[in-house]
């Protein structure tokens, strides 16, 4: 029985029309209508994303209405029509709106296309083709992290037709908007994240965490407690921890418990946890634990961790300094102090957070000297790893098993219901789920490292020759996690894509008493975007040149040395990006010119930015391996360990496969992600998928091609037709076939494997940071035009026009979708998004961009081919993003007059500049 059904003595029986079918169920009158939906029915279709009205991942259409089922008592749906994701299609066939999010591309991660399905089906119910107006109302109350919302409108929009795209030919894969792979059971609601795939038997878990940002605590009488509690099964604390009650992402810094060992160093960390019945669990008010707490005085900022004045946040580190790096080449400082335009200037950053609509969830089982963990996660064998030091068993005693990911922007790489889980099952014997509330999930996660930037740039007179001096500080909060990651990959691209003849760049970054600080989407380089555009833009106006043709003058080209020592040798396409984007800036300028003179207190401003990213880990092996199987009946199968959290990595590779072998995407069934079945393809991020492992899958392909070739001992030249059962050789008539029923068969129910393992070309930097940090670059732009309230301090971002070189476009719909959806986390990034711990701890104070916040979108492909990447491929996640606050923060410069140093730029802080500037 679900914790939502209850004995009829105590419930309420009601009946419902769900989906079509009229439904008797006793409920717990006070069940929310979401937990009825999901925990009895089955229909995990309906997402749960905050449980609080803040997110709309749980809109369904009440009585043909969109509603939050989180908000709706169970009992009220008495005498109701309730139609959930599920119902939307009828008898197999998609409803229209359901293929045109299909045929659009309009779901990345899937987590919100449940919602979002329902309210645009209420919407259409009313109106068949509605108004662009009337499509924002009807979407703005379900959030999207991922798309950027540009893609759902449009889908909407064109839901009057029918249809879905046509499969391109064997061999025509790449380059064509192919729909997902996955992207089906997005849309039925048939996609399993990790709450959805938590078994009906488990015991659950809840974490116990800090509210102090610093403090001692001491354990009391928890077998008391438990005696109290029947429905409380084990309390875990540090000391239950089999291994190593250490977590670190790299090998050489471990220095965040499991479990706090007498001292909590931010807010939201876990100090033991409860596990048990659900209810049991839930029912447990924190503050009735035995656990004594001595608040300390905690540090809060970058300047109280330099001053050093309060006890560090860690012992072994007087100075507070996780890890300082630097990069120089030439006489930056000398340069730049000499040279007859200097500009300078100090920006300020805040904490960001992932906002991710899927909380962090899954659950783990003992699988007798094993343990399984079925998680949301980016990155299943480096989860394996931490399970395993954890645990104390050895790697292959951890198999992980990746959930449906319902976003994860750099977020889920670090450890959340992980260990505590697999903890917990390994001592009871019994599987163990976890699913983080909202709030939690936004106290306990990491974070984008706030930064404190310090930069002067300098030209000599005639503009020609560039100097840069930098300085950030970034505060990485109370564990490492991948601040070393951050401050590494910053002095590389300080000075972002343009050429520098003297370059020095510094960075460190500061332990804290704040919420970790991890991987998110661009791993510091978006801070530092913001202080080198704005720079740039500066030192352009002193020389009175034009912005966009001070970066084209100054662009990174093809056989350019960079300052790390390495010649850029091959695709860089920052220049066709900004000529792209020459006429658009210039329209942008007209419009600003010609508002001018208007009266009121809305001024237009116009920005350009551009930007650089290094594809993959920074001067770092950064392997992938991929294998594919051919098996007896022609049909392919792609073992992949790249997981798809959205950016669709799964339908880029199968893109791949599918045209190196010559065979239809539809003939290729994928393996995603478990350790058991897959190899290691790394973590999906830093851009990286596509590039790796989108090379390793046509290694294996080119692999599986020549193990054909040899069993049918024929050359290159001959041509090759894998089908139904037989492989074909030769032309059609006059050729020969091989039987593949006749060959042996693997364990693995293969008769042929190809594999295929690509580790791009990169050296360790030395304590300079010199090598190559990087084989390959993408390259990127964007002119936003804005528009702000001089009274109010508002701003409204009319448009963006972005170009990205992504090298090919393997799948161009996807590539504009990561090209949206990164525009729309730098727009909140630039504007909104602010975290702060213990206050904008929810979805309702913390604001990410909703579908009336987004501009019109513009984005405009450049292919640079990469002579190493898979069909000249490079990668787009984090380079999508880069631009986008630099250049609306030019904007409302040029609008303004103010100076506006600090993100996110709020209608108080730009009042505040505005009037500061008068
Ligand atoms: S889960 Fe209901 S609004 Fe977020
Ligand atoms: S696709 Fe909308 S949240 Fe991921």
């Amino acid at each position: 029985m679900s914790a939502v059904i209850t004995e009829r003595a105590t419930g309420l029986a009601i009946r419902l029309m769900l989906n079509g079918s009229w439904r008797e169920v006793v409920v717990d009158p006070a069940a929310r209508l979401s937990d009825l939906l999901r925990d009895h029915f089955g229909l995990t279709g309906t997402k749960v994303g905050c449980n609080a009205g803040d997110c709309g991942a749980c809109t369904i259409l009440f009585d043909g209405v969109q509603a939050c089922a989180c908000l709706i008592p169970a009992a009220q749906a008495d005498d109701k029509m309730v139609v959930t994701v599920e119902g939307l299609a009828s008898h197999g066939h998609l409803s229209r709106v359901q293929q045109a999010f299909e045929r659009h591309g309009a779901a990345q991660c899937g987590i919100c296309t449940p919602g979002m399905l329902a309210a645009a089906t209420e919407l259409l119910g009313a109106k068949a083709r509605p108004t662009k107006a009337e499509v924002l109302e009807a979407l703005a109350g379900v959030l999207c992290r991922c798309t950027g919302y540009t893609k759902i409108v449009d889908a909407v929009l064109d839901a009057a037709e029918a249809g879905l795209p046509e499969a391109p030919r064997p061999g025509r894969a790449v380059g064509a908007s192919v729909p997902r792979v996955d992207g089906r059971a997005q849309t039925l609601g048939e996609a399993r994240y990790g709450a959805d795939v938590i078994p009906a038997d488990v015991l659950w878990l809840r974490a116990v965490r800090s509210p102090h940002a610093s403090a001692r605590f001491a354990i009391g009488d928890l077998d008391g407690f438990l005696a109290s509690h029947p429905g409380i099964v084990r309390i875990l604390t540090a000391v239950d921890v089999p291994g190593s009650n250490r977590l670190g992402c790299f090998p050489e810094i471990r220095d965040q418990p499991v479990l706090a060992e007498g001292l909590v160093r931010h807010r939201g960390e876990a100090v033991l946890a409860l596990v048990g019945d659900k209810a049991a669990v839930d029912a447990v008010l924190d503050e009735d634990l035995p656990i004594d707490w001595e608040p300390l005085p905690a540090i809060e900022s970058i300047e109280a961790a330099a001053l050093t004045t309060a006890a560090p946040v860690h012992g072994e580190c007087p100075d507070n300094i996780l890890i300082e790096a630097r990069l120089e080449s030439g006489d930056g400082e000398g340069a730049v102090s000499a040279a007859a335009h200097i500009v300078e200037g100090s920006f300020e950053t805040a904490f960001v957070e992932h906002a991710y609509i899927e909380p962090e969830a899954g659950y783990a089982r003992r699988v007798g000297d094993r343990i399984e963990v079925h998680a949301t996660t980016q990155s299943p064998y480096f989860d394996r790893g931490e399970i395993a030091i954890v645990m104390g068993l050895a790697p292959e005693a951890v198999r992980i098993v990746p959930t449906a990911c319902g976003g994860g922007f750099g977020g889920k790489i670090d450890q959340s219901v992980q260990p505590l889980t697999a903890i917990a099952a390994w001592h009871l014997d019994r599987p163990v789920a976890c699913v983080y509330s909202r709030p939690e999930s936004m106290a306990a996660s990491t974070k984008r490292h706030p930064a404190r930037l310090r930069v002067r740039m300098a030209s000599d007179a005639a503009g020609e020759r560039l100097a840069l001096d930098f300085d950030a500080d970034f505060n990485t909060g109370a564990y490492s996690s991948w601040g070393p990651a951050v401050a590494g990959r910053v002095p590389v691209h300080a000075g972002g894509p343009y050429r520098f003849a003297d370059f020095r760049a510094r960075s460190r970054a500061y332990y804290t008493n704040g919420p970790p600080a991890g991987a998110f989407r661009g791993f510091g380089v978006p801070q530092s975007a913001i202080a080198q555009e704005a720079l740039l833009d500066t030192l352009a106006g002193r020389l009175d040149v034009d912005p966009l043709e001070f970066r084209l003058r100054h662009a990174l080209r093809r056989g350019d040395l960079l300052p790390t020592g390495q010649r850029l040798e091959a695709s860089a396409g920052l220049v066709d990006c900004l000529e792209a984007l020459r006429p658009h800036w210039r329209a942008a300028l007209a419009e600003v010119r010609a508002a001018e003179g208007d009266a009121g207190p809305v001024c237009l401003g116009a920005g350009v930015a551009a930007a650089w990213y290094g594809v993959g880990n920074t001067g770092a092996s950064n392997p992938s391996t991929m294998r594919i199987g051919l098996r007896p009946d022609g049909r392919l199968t792609l073992y992949s360990g790249a997981v798809d959290i959205g950016q669709g990595a799964d339908t880029v590779l199968t893109q791949i496969a599918a045209d190196v072998l010559g065979v239809a995407m539809d003939r290729i069934d994928l393996v995603g992600g478990d350790t058991d079945l897959t190899e290691d393809a790394g973590k999906t991020s830093a851009s990286r998928q596509t590039y790796i492992s989108g090379r390793a899958i046509q290694l294996a392909c080119e692999d599986l091609v020549a193990a054909i070739r040899r069993l049918a001992n024929v050359g290159e030249s001959e041509r090759m037709t894998i089908g139904d059962g037989e492989i074909r050789l030769g032309e059609v008539e006059g050729g020969h076939s091989i039987s593949l029923a006749r060959l042996p068969v693997r364990e693995s129910g293969e008769v042929l494997l190809g594999e295929g393992s690509f580790d791009p070309a990169t050296t360790a930097l030395d304590d300079a940071s010199r090598g190559i940090p990087y084989a390959t670059y993408a390259f990127s732009a964007q002119v936003a035009l804005v528009a702000v309230d001089r009274e109010l301090g508002t701003t409204q971002v009319q448009r963006i026009v972005a170009a990205v070189d992504v090298g090919r476009a393997i799948n161009p719909a996807l590539v504009e979708g990561q090209v949206e959806g990164g525009i729309a986390q730098g727009l909140g990034m630039a504007l909104m998004e602010e975290y702060l711990p213990g206050v904008t701890e929810n979805l309702h104070d913390y604001l990410i961009p909703t579908v009336g916040d987004m501009p019109e979108i513009e984005v405009i492909l450049i292919e640079d081919p990469e002579p190493t990447g898979p069909f000249g491929a490079k990668g787009v996640g984090e380079p999508s993003l880069l631009p986008t606050a630099p250049a609306i923060l030019a904007g409302i410069r040029q609008a303004t007059g103010a100076e506006i140093n600090l993100a996110p730029a709020t209608p108080a802080r730009v009042r505040r500049a505005i009037l500061a500037a008068r």
